[in-house]
Protein backbone atom coordinates (compact mmCIF):
# COMPACT_ATOMS: atom_id res chain seq x y z
CA UNK A 1 0.00 0.00 0.00
CA UNK A 2 1.28 3.60 -1.10
CA UNK A 3 1.88 5.43 2.25
CA UNK A 4 1.04 9.15 2.21
CA UNK A 5 3.88 11.12 3.63
CA UNK A 6 3.29 13.77 6.09
CA UNK A 7 4.96 16.72 6.08
CA UNK A 8 5.52 17.39 9.51
CA UNK A 9 6.46 16.11 12.34
CA UNK A 10 3.79 15.76 15.50
CA UNK A 11 4.24 13.45 18.26
CA UNK A 12 1.32 12.06 20.18
CA UNK A 13 0.87 15.13 22.72
CA UNK A 14 0.17 17.43 19.78
CA UNK A 15 3.80 18.67 20.08
CA UNK A 16 5.51 19.77 17.08
CA UNK A 17 9.15 18.66 16.25
CA UNK A 18 10.70 21.54 14.40
CA UNK A 19 14.07 21.54 15.87
CA UNK A 20 17.00 19.58 15.29
CA UNK A 21 19.92 19.02 17.87
CA UNK A 22 22.70 16.99 15.60
CA UNK A 23 25.83 15.69 17.58
CA UNK A 24 28.43 15.42 14.99
CA UNK A 25 31.54 13.77 17.40
CA UNK A 26 31.50 12.62 20.92
CA UNK A 27 34.99 13.38 21.09
CA UNK A 28 36.21 16.62 23.10
CA UNK A 29 39.41 18.22 23.78
CA UNK A 30 37.57 19.06 26.86
CA UNK A 31 36.70 16.89 30.27
CA UNK A 32 34.88 18.79 31.74
CA UNK A 33 33.52 17.07 35.67
CA UNK A 34 29.95 17.03 35.22
CA UNK A 35 30.06 15.78 31.41
CA UNK A 36 32.76 12.99 31.51
CA UNK A 37 34.68 10.70 33.40
CA UNK A 38 38.23 11.52 33.41
CA UNK A 39 38.54 8.42 31.37
CA UNK A 40 36.17 8.10 28.66
CA UNK A 41 35.89 5.79 25.75
CA UNK A 42 34.94 7.23 22.51
CA UNK A 43 32.74 5.26 19.62
CA UNK A 44 35.19 3.64 17.18
CA UNK A 45 35.11 5.24 14.00
CA UNK A 46 32.72 2.27 11.98
CA UNK A 47 30.31 2.99 14.59
CA UNK A 48 30.13 6.88 13.91
CA UNK A 49 28.14 8.33 11.24
CA UNK A 50 29.95 9.87 8.18
CA UNK A 51 29.96 13.45 7.25
CA UNK A 52 27.79 11.98 4.33
CA UNK A 53 25.37 10.28 6.73
CA UNK A 54 24.81 12.88 8.75
CA UNK A 55 24.09 15.48 6.10
CA UNK A 56 21.24 13.10 4.51
CA UNK A 57 20.05 13.06 8.31
CA UNK A 58 19.80 16.57 8.35
CA UNK A 59 17.99 17.43 5.18
CA UNK A 60 15.55 14.51 5.75
CA UNK A 61 14.50 16.36 8.93
CA UNK A 62 14.02 19.60 7.08
CA UNK A 63 12.44 18.40 4.67
CA UNK A 64 10.21 17.15 7.28
CA UNK A 65 9.57 20.34 8.75
CA UNK A 66 12.71 21.00 10.63
CA UNK A 67 13.52 24.45 10.66
CA UNK A 68 16.53 25.11 13.05
CA UNK A 69 19.17 22.73 13.63
CA UNK A 70 21.92 23.31 16.35
CA UNK A 71 25.20 20.95 15.96
CA UNK A 72 26.60 19.80 19.06
CA UNK A 73 29.08 17.43 20.30
CA UNK A 74 31.27 16.41 22.19
CA UNK A 75 33.03 19.53 20.71
CA UNK A 76 31.69 19.60 16.80
CA UNK A 77 34.39 21.95 15.97
CA UNK A 78 37.69 18.96 16.55
CA UNK A 79 35.65 16.88 13.79
CA UNK A 80 37.76 16.46 11.05
CA UNK A 81 36.36 18.42 8.00
CA UNK A 82 33.32 19.62 9.83
CA UNK A 83 33.47 22.66 7.71
CA UNK A 84 31.96 20.74 4.76
CA UNK A 85 29.43 19.40 6.67
CA UNK A 86 28.23 23.24 8.01
CA UNK A 87 28.83 24.42 4.29
CA UNK A 88 26.26 22.02 3.23
CA UNK A 89 23.74 22.52 6.15
CA UNK A 90 24.01 26.61 5.78
CA UNK A 91 22.88 26.37 1.83
CA UNK A 92 19.74 24.94 2.95
CA UNK A 93 16.80 27.10 1.91
CA UNK A 94 14.42 25.89 3.88
CA UNK A 95 16.68 25.63 7.42
CA UNK A 96 15.83 29.37 8.90
CA UNK A 97 18.56 28.85 11.66
CA UNK A 98 21.88 26.66 11.60
CA UNK A 99 23.42 27.29 15.24
CA UNK A 100 25.93 25.49 17.29
CA UNK A 101 27.22 24.91 20.38
CA UNK A 102 30.66 24.98 21.22
CA UNK A 103 33.34 24.80 24.50
CA UNK A 104 35.12 27.75 22.22
CA UNK A 105 38.24 26.16 21.53
CA UNK A 106 38.91 26.50 18.03
CA UNK A 107 37.02 29.59 17.61
CA UNK A 108 39.85 31.98 17.22
CA UNK A 109 40.62 29.99 13.77
CA UNK A 110 36.72 29.07 12.86
CA UNK A 111 34.70 31.84 14.00
CA UNK A 112 34.61 33.59 10.71
CA UNK A 113 34.63 30.51 8.61
CA UNK A 114 31.69 29.56 10.49
CA UNK A 115 29.97 33.09 10.07
CA UNK A 116 30.41 32.82 6.41
CA UNK A 117 29.14 29.57 6.57
CA UNK A 118 25.50 30.61 7.63
CA UNK A 119 26.05 29.74 11.20
CA UNK A 120 24.31 32.45 12.81
CA UNK A 121 24.64 32.61 16.49
CA UNK A 122 27.03 30.14 19.15
CA UNK A 123 26.43 29.42 22.45
CA UNK A 124 29.91 28.88 24.07
CA UNK A 125 30.54 27.57 27.45
CA UNK A 126 32.11 29.21 30.00
CA UNK A 127 32.44 27.67 33.83
CA UNK A 128 34.98 29.98 35.37
CA UNK A 129 37.15 33.10 34.89
CA UNK A 130 40.12 32.01 36.80
CA UNK A 131 42.88 30.05 34.79
CA UNK A 132 43.26 27.36 38.01
CA UNK A 133 40.04 26.50 37.80
CA UNK A 134 38.82 26.64 34.79
CA UNK A 135 41.73 24.05 34.27
CA UNK A 136 40.46 22.20 37.25
CA UNK A 137 36.84 21.86 35.74
CA UNK A 138 37.66 21.19 32.37
CA UNK A 139 40.64 19.04 33.54
CA UNK A 140 42.61 19.91 30.17
CA UNK A 141 41.23 23.43 29.22
CA UNK A 142 42.85 26.86 28.60
CA UNK A 143 40.39 29.81 29.70
CA UNK A 144 42.62 32.16 27.85
CA UNK A 145 42.14 29.83 24.56
CA UNK A 146 38.53 30.24 25.11
CA UNK A 147 38.42 34.28 25.81
CA UNK A 148 40.34 34.41 22.65
CA UNK A 149 37.94 32.69 21.16
CA UNK A 150 34.82 34.22 22.40
CA UNK A 151 36.40 37.78 21.93
CA UNK A 152 36.54 36.48 17.85
CA UNK A 153 32.96 35.43 17.78
CA UNK A 154 32.47 38.92 18.69
CA UNK A 155 34.63 40.35 16.14
CA UNK A 156 32.98 37.96 13.54
CA UNK A 157 30.05 39.89 13.78
CA UNK A 158 27.70 37.05 15.52
CA UNK A 159 24.67 38.51 17.36
CA UNK A 160 23.28 37.20 20.34
CA UNK A 161 26.59 35.31 21.03
CA UNK A 162 25.48 33.04 24.48
CA UNK A 163 27.73 31.89 27.22
CA UNK A 164 26.78 28.47 29.33
CA UNK A 165 27.70 28.26 32.97
CA UNK A 166 27.18 24.99 35.23
CA UNK A 167 26.99 26.46 38.79
CA UNK A 168 28.49 23.76 41.04
CA UNK A 169 28.12 24.38 45.32
CA UNK A 170 32.01 24.31 46.61
CA UNK A 171 33.46 24.73 43.09
CA UNK A 172 32.50 28.40 40.59
CA UNK A 173 29.49 29.50 42.70
CA UNK A 174 31.15 32.35 44.15
CA UNK A 175 31.77 33.38 40.57
CA UNK A 176 28.46 34.38 39.68
CA UNK A 177 28.56 37.92 39.07
CA UNK A 178 32.16 37.66 37.30
CA UNK A 179 30.44 35.38 35.10
CA UNK A 180 27.93 37.93 34.55
CA UNK A 181 30.31 40.77 34.66
CA UNK A 182 32.45 39.37 31.88
CA UNK A 183 29.24 39.07 29.36
CA UNK A 184 28.61 42.61 30.13
CA UNK A 185 31.32 43.65 29.38
CA UNK A 186 31.49 41.72 25.61
CA UNK A 187 27.53 42.71 25.67
CA UNK A 188 26.70 39.04 24.91
CA UNK A 189 24.28 36.65 26.84
CA UNK A 190 24.50 34.30 29.51
CA UNK A 191 22.49 31.04 31.04
CA UNK A 192 23.20 29.27 33.83
CA UNK A 193 22.09 25.63 33.20
CA UNK A 194 21.47 23.39 36.61
CA UNK A 195 23.36 20.42 35.86
CA UNK A 196 21.89 17.41 35.13
CA UNK A 197 22.00 13.91 35.88
CA UNK A 198 23.36 12.29 32.72
CA UNK A 199 26.23 9.86 32.44
CA UNK A 200 27.70 8.35 36.09
CA UNK A 201 30.32 10.78 37.31
CA UNK A 202 32.31 9.97 40.46
CA UNK A 203 34.13 13.70 40.74
CA UNK A 204 31.49 15.27 42.20
CA UNK A 205 27.99 14.26 44.46
CA UNK A 206 25.65 16.18 41.87
CA UNK A 207 23.38 16.35 44.92
CA UNK A 208 24.88 18.16 46.67
CA UNK A 209 26.68 20.64 44.43
CA UNK A 210 23.53 21.52 42.66
CA UNK A 211 22.94 25.09 42.63
CA UNK A 212 19.20 25.44 41.50
CA UNK A 213 18.69 28.87 39.37
CA UNK A 214 16.74 30.42 42.22
CA UNK A 215 19.92 30.52 44.20
CA UNK A 216 21.76 31.53 41.13
CA UNK A 217 19.34 34.46 40.98
CA UNK A 218 19.52 35.60 44.34
CA UNK A 219 23.41 36.00 43.55
CA UNK A 220 22.82 38.46 41.14
CA UNK A 221 20.09 40.27 41.82
CA UNK A 222 22.02 41.54 45.35
CA UNK A 223 24.18 43.61 42.62
CA UNK A 224 21.42 43.96 39.34
CA UNK A 225 18.11 43.66 39.13
CA UNK A 226 16.53 41.29 37.19
CA UNK A 227 13.12 41.98 34.78
CA UNK A 228 12.09 39.00 33.22
CA UNK A 229 11.32 38.94 29.19
CA UNK A 230 9.43 36.47 28.38
CA UNK A 231 10.59 35.26 24.46
CA UNK A 232 11.19 38.24 22.21
CA UNK A 233 12.82 36.36 18.96
CA UNK A 234 11.37 32.62 19.77
CA UNK A 235 14.89 31.48 20.79
CA UNK A 236 14.48 31.46 24.57
CA UNK A 237 13.56 27.54 24.22
CA UNK A 238 13.65 25.86 27.96
CA UNK A 239 15.64 29.16 29.45
CA UNK A 240 13.73 31.92 31.44
CA UNK A 241 15.77 35.08 30.16
CA UNK A 242 15.99 38.44 32.36
CA UNK A 243 17.02 41.47 31.64
CA UNK A 244 19.38 43.96 33.22
CA UNK A 245 18.87 47.69 33.72
CA UNK A 246 21.98 49.29 31.74
CA UNK A 247 23.05 46.44 29.39
CA UNK A 248 21.85 44.98 26.65
CA UNK A 249 23.23 41.49 28.05
CA UNK A 250 20.54 38.89 28.57
CA UNK A 251 20.58 36.34 31.44
CA UNK A 252 19.03 32.93 31.21
CA UNK A 253 18.21 30.50 33.55
CA UNK A 254 17.68 26.57 32.08
CA UNK A 255 16.26 24.55 35.26
CA UNK A 256 15.51 20.89 34.45
CA UNK A 257 15.21 20.18 38.01
CA UNK A 258 12.78 23.44 39.12
CA UNK A 259 10.91 24.24 36.78
CA UNK A 260 9.12 21.96 34.07
CA UNK A 261 9.49 22.97 29.95
CA UNK A 262 8.17 19.49 29.01
CA UNK A 263 5.31 20.39 27.56
CA UNK A 264 6.53 23.14 24.82
CA UNK A 265 8.85 20.64 23.66
CA UNK A 266 10.05 21.23 20.22
CA UNK A 267 13.42 19.37 19.81
CA UNK A 268 15.01 15.66 18.99
CA UNK A 269 18.14 14.75 19.27
CA UNK A 270 20.44 12.48 17.05
CA UNK A 271 23.66 10.95 18.61
CA UNK A 272 26.84 10.55 16.25
CA UNK A 273 26.24 6.53 15.99
CA UNK A 274 23.01 7.90 14.94
CA UNK A 275 20.72 7.53 17.81
CA UNK A 276 17.27 9.22 17.83
CA UNK A 277 16.89 10.11 20.47
CA UNK A 278 13.45 11.48 21.52
CA UNK A 279 14.12 12.90 24.88
CA UNK A 280 17.00 14.23 26.63
CA UNK A 281 16.27 12.80 30.16
CA UNK A 282 14.58 9.42 28.46
CA UNK A 283 16.18 6.18 26.72
CA UNK A 284 13.70 6.33 24.03
CA UNK A 285 14.96 6.25 20.39
CA UNK A 286 15.48 4.68 17.33
CA UNK A 287 18.88 3.38 15.12
CA UNK A 288 18.78 5.31 12.19
CA UNK A 289 22.43 4.32 11.67
CA UNK A 290 20.85 1.17 10.84
CA UNK A 291 18.27 2.02 8.66
CA UNK A 292 20.93 4.27 6.67
CA UNK A 293 23.49 1.33 6.68
CA UNK A 294 20.46 -0.80 4.74
CA UNK A 295 20.39 1.12 1.88
CA UNK A 296 17.08 2.76 2.84
CA UNK A 297 16.43 5.21 0.44
CA UNK A 298 15.11 8.91 1.02
CA UNK A 299 11.49 7.99 1.86
CA UNK A 300 11.79 5.27 3.64
CA UNK A 301 14.28 7.12 5.93
CA UNK A 302 11.40 10.47 6.46
CA UNK A 303 8.77 7.69 7.51
CA UNK A 304 10.89 6.00 9.99
CA UNK A 305 11.51 9.86 11.33
CA UNK A 306 7.35 10.58 11.14
CA UNK A 307 6.29 7.08 12.84
CA UNK A 308 9.55 7.57 15.80
CA UNK A 309 7.45 11.02 16.96
CA UNK A 310 5.62 8.10 18.77
CA UNK A 311 7.90 7.48 20.88
CA UNK A 312 8.56 10.89 22.22
CA UNK A 313 7.56 10.72 25.64
CA UNK A 314 5.68 13.29 27.27
CA UNK A 315 8.40 14.78 29.80
CA UNK A 316 11.71 13.77 31.65
CA UNK A 317 12.11 13.37 35.56
CA UNK A 318 15.23 14.39 36.78
CA UNK A 319 15.88 13.33 40.41
CA UNK A 320 18.93 14.76 42.30
CA UNK A 321 18.76 12.25 45.27
CA UNK A 322 18.49 9.28 42.70
CA UNK A 323 21.54 7.49 40.85
CA UNK A 324 21.27 8.77 37.39
CA UNK A 325 18.72 6.61 35.11
CA UNK A 326 20.43 7.77 31.89
CA UNK A 327 23.71 6.71 31.53
CA UNK A 328 24.69 7.75 28.47
CA UNK A 329 26.77 10.93 29.12
CA UNK A 330 26.28 14.54 27.70
CA UNK A 331 29.06 14.42 25.19
CA UNK A 332 26.50 11.40 24.00
CA UNK A 333 23.60 12.82 23.90
CA UNK A 334 24.67 16.09 22.01
CA UNK A 335 24.29 19.14 24.42
N1 LIG B 1 24.22 19.05 33.09
C1 LIG B 1 24.03 20.31 32.61
N2 LIG B 1 24.72 20.86 31.62
C2 LIG B 1 25.67 20.11 31.07
N3 LIG B 1 26.51 20.39 30.05
C3 LIG B 1 27.27 19.30 29.85
N4 LIG B 1 26.96 18.31 30.73
C4 LIG B 1 25.97 18.79 31.50
C5 LIG B 1 25.18 18.26 32.57
N5 LIG B 1 25.37 17.03 33.04
C6 LIG B 1 26.49 21.69 29.38
C7 LIG B 1 27.79 22.19 28.82
C8 LIG B 1 27.33 22.98 27.62
C9 LIG B 1 25.92 22.59 27.37
C10 LIG B 1 25.66 22.12 26.01
O1 LIG B 1 25.63 21.57 28.28
O2 LIG B 1 28.44 23.02 29.70
O3 LIG B 1 27.38 24.35 27.86
FE1 LIG C 1 33.48 18.88 26.12
FE2 LIG C 1 31.28 20.36 26.37
FE3 LIG C 1 31.47 18.05 27.64
FE4 LIG C 1 32.98 20.07 28.40
S1 LIG C 1 30.72 20.01 28.48
S2 LIG C 1 33.67 17.95 28.12
S3 LIG C 1 33.43 21.08 26.53
S4 LIG C 1 31.42 18.32 25.46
Amino acid sequence: MHKIEPKALVDRFGRRVDYLRLSVTDRCDFRCVYCMAEDMRFAPKAEILSLEELATIAEAFVELGVRKIRLTGGEPLIRHNIMSLIERLGSLEALDELVLTTNGSQLQRLASPLRDAGVQRLNISLDSLNPRRFRQLTRIGHLEQVVAGIDAACDAGFERLRLNAVIMRGRNDDEVLDLVDFARSREVDLAFIEEMPLGLIDEHDRALTLATSDWIRERITECYALTPLGDPDGTAGPARLYRMAGSDSRIGFISPHSNNFCHLCNRVRVTVEGRLLLCLGNEHSVDLRDILRSGADAATLRQALVDAMDLKPERHEFNVNDEPQILRFMNATGG
